[in-house]
Order: C-alpha cells, then sequence, then structure tokens
C-alpha cells in the first residue's frame, strides 16, 4: 500500500535519516555487517537505507524494489554514485521476480541478506512478503527487519495522519512467531522500542 502525502514527506526528513542510522547500528548489533554480500532490499523508499547497507552494512551489491515509481526516482537520484552497486526497480516485495526481471533478479536462494526498513506493515498480505524473502535467502542467509507494529497503528497519530492496512496488522509477538512458519530463525536476536511499538531483529534462513 502506497504512503498517503504526510508519511512521504516524513519519509524524505532529515529525521527519518537520523533514526535509520540508528536502527543501522542496532541491527548491526544483532546481526552483524554483510561484507561481500548480494542483497535485497524491500521497500527502499528514497534510498538512505540502501546507501547505509552499500556504506556501513558493506554489501557488495543490493537489489532494491519499492512499489512507489516516485521512491525510485528519488533512490536513483540519491544512489547515482553507487550506480554499479545498487539496481532498483519498481514492483512489490511480494514478488521479486517479478520486480527484478530486467535484470534477472529475485531467483530462488540468491540472496546473502534482505533488508526491511518498516515496510512490510504497509503490505495486506504481509506473510506471503516473509514467504518471498525466504524464498531469495541462501540457506544462512539473513533477514534484517525493523518493523511498525499493530501497537503503534493503533496509536491515534498513526490512524488519524498516516495511512495503513487495517485489518490483519501484526504485534511484535505475531510477527516473531511467524517467522519460523518460512524457514526463518530468530532466536534472541530483536528488540522492541517504545512499548512494543516497533520490533527490529535478525532471522537466520536455516538450512532445511
Ligand atoms: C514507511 S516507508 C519506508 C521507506 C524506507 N525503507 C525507510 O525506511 O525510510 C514504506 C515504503 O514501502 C513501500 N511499499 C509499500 N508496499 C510495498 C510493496 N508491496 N512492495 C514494495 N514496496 C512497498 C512504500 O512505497 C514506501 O516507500
Amino acid at each position: 500500500m502506497l504512503m498517503n502525502r504526510v508519511e512521504t514527506a516524513l519519509v524524505n526528513s532529515p529525521p527519518r535519516r537520523w533514526l535509520q542510522r540508528y536502527e543501522t547500528r542496532l541491527l548491526v548489533e544483532l546481526g552483524g555487517r554483510t561484507p561481500g554480500a548480494q542483497v535485497a532490499e524491500i521497500g527502499c523508499g528514497p534510498g538512505y537505507g540502501t546507501r547505509l547497507i552499500l556504506d556501513r552494512f558493506g554489501a557488495a551489491r543490493v537489489d532494491a524494489v519499492d512499489l512507489d515509481p516516485a521512491m525510485i526516482t528519488r533512490a536513483q537520484r540519491r544512489l547515482r554514485r553507487h550506480a554499479g552497486r545498487a539496481r532498483l526497480a519498481q514492483g512489490s516485495a511480494t514478488d521479486l521476480r517479478s520486480a527484478f526481471r530486467s535484470f534477472d533478479g529475485g531467483q530462488d536462494a540468491s540472496y546473502d541478506a534482505v533488508f526491511d526498513f518498516a515496510i512490510i506493515h504497509h503490505i495486506p498480505n504481509w506473510r506471503d512478503a516473509l514467504a518471498e524473502i525466504a524464498r531469495v535467502l541462501t540457506p544462512g542467509g539473513r533477514f534484517y527487519f525493523d518493523e511498525v507494529t499493530a501497537t503503534a497503528l493503533a496509536r491515534p497519530s498513526y490512524r488519524l495522519l498516516l495511512d495503513h492496512p487495517t485489518e490483519d496488522r501484526f504485534t511484535a509477538g505475531e510477527f516473531l512467531a511467524e517467522l519460523p512458519r518460512h524457514g526463518l530463525v530468530v532466536g534472541e536476536r530483536w528488540r522492541t522500542r517504545i512499548g512494543g511499538d516497533y520490533l527490529l531483529g535478525v532471522a537466520t534462513r536455516d538450512t532445511d
């Protein structure tokens, strides 16, 4: 689901970039860096997270997708100096093969890591996104997530100012419980923030 104008402005703002640097530090603490990795990023927005994955996590290349073509245009601008290492595409996180078809990305077991910076709560069929992430991860590959839970989405600030799917949202516990159903093992590598409003963690794709 696309963001409304208020959320688009927030996502493009300096406070969001500050917060994303904080989230990056926490994700590195929980799951380590990804030097030399082939990475997919879902819901890249304006591409600041893509840059952090390249510069702070040390990934070799990021294939990034966003549903909103305007966000892809912004991300392309932000990443022009990383051009050879970032491939950007408009499409849905629930079908990465279609989204990345122009460069033959999104194949089974083809990424060492997948990053989700605050996007899965925008997807009505969010479990399908987890299944898709598990499909494209190599065995032992890592899923880094930073999510907004039903607890946050129920707050007046979220309900009045922002647009999100209203049915079947997840609490932190529900998101964590869904991961192993897709072969994603998280153990103790997760944290909540602000009374369960936000959930950050790193899960590993099991080896079947
Ligand atoms: C809250 S923004 C997060 C943007 C960026 N990752 C960040 O952390 O600042 C959510 C993004 O997810 C995108 N989005 C929503 N549904 C999507 C889907 N099904 N597939 C890919 N991107 C989606 C939106 O267009 C938006 O750019």
